[in-house]
């Protein structure tokens, strides 16, 4: 547990899965949480509600990452709701896969549309907003490090991320602002549940020989948000059981 009491974190993504674990676990760590959903808003505005019970403030935004200008008004609701923006998670994300001789131009626009262009436009909207010494943390995947069939597209997405997020470190260094990246693994979410058809192969690919949870990527993007994280920037951690090992 760190101390991000005070602090106001935005979490894309966080009605459910690995956002809202992440939400949860940095409300728990002090911070106000702004979390955003794109269809379930019922979902979305019963995690605030949890979350304003243990006594921190939260709120749910809509957010459809896939419309350019989107994001830039997402920043502007949430500094006007909560006058500051010290932490931002891009955790939002879809998973579109196909081999490239049976992928559609739609796949190859949802995946760099949502994955990388909403990235981009929040990190851009929230430069001027972000406080010194604040946070960018990013959700990559195991897919952006390495090559899996069908992955290309999004493989290609979490990897531009990644490299955004290295020269982004450089241009928000004098700031004290960091910018990371996490790399999950299989995590059982919605997006690749750990009882689905592939779920065994990949388990299999693991060092651990198991599925991760949507709280250990939490407890990894809560380290980089974390005060004792400041210096360290422009880095990827990967918790994906060692599949990348
Ligand atoms: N699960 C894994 O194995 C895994 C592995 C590597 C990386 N990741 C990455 O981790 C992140 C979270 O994944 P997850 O497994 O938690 O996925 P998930 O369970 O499918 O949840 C996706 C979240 O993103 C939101 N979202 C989806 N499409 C959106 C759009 N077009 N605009 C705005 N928000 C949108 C969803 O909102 P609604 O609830 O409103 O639909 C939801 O909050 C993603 O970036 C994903 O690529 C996941």
């Amino acid at each position: 547990m760190s101390d991000l009491s005070s602090k106001v974190a935005l979490v894309t993504g966080g009605s459910r899965g690995i956002g809202a674990a992440i939400a949860r676990r940095l409300a728990s760590d002090g911070a106000h949480i702004a979390l955003t959903y794109n269809n379930s808003a019922d979902a979305a505005n019963a995690i605030a509600e949890e979350l304003r019970g243990h006594g921190v403030e939260a709120e749910a935004f809509q957010f459809s990452a896939d419309e350019t200008g989107a994001a830039a008004k997402l920043i502007d609701a949430v500094v006007e709701r909560f006058g500051k923006l010290d932490i931002l998670v891009n955790n939002a994300g879809v998973y579109h896969v196909a081999p490239v001789a049976d992928s559609e131009d739609s796949l190859f626009a949802a995946n760099i549309d949502t994955n990388v262009r909403a990235v981009f436009e929040a990190v851009r909207a929230a430069a001027g907003h972000l406080s010194d010494g604040g946070r960018i943390v990013t959700v990559g995947s195991i897919a952006g490090l390495r090559g899996f069939p069908g992955a290309s597209v999004y493989g290609a997405s979490k990897a531009a991320v990644a490299s955004m997020s290295r020269s982004w470190s450089r241009e928000f260094g004098a700031r004290g602002i960091t910018v990371n990246v996490v790399h999950p693994g299989p995590i059982d979410t919605d997006m690749n549940p750990a009882d689905g058809e592939y779920a065994p192969m990949q388990a299999g690919m693991t060092a651990l020989g198991r599925y991760g949870t949507a709280e250990e990527v939490a407890a990894a993007v809560a380290f980089f948000a974390s005060p004792g994280a400041s210096y360290v920037t422009g880095a990827e951690l990967s918790v994906d059981g060692g599949m990348g090992a």
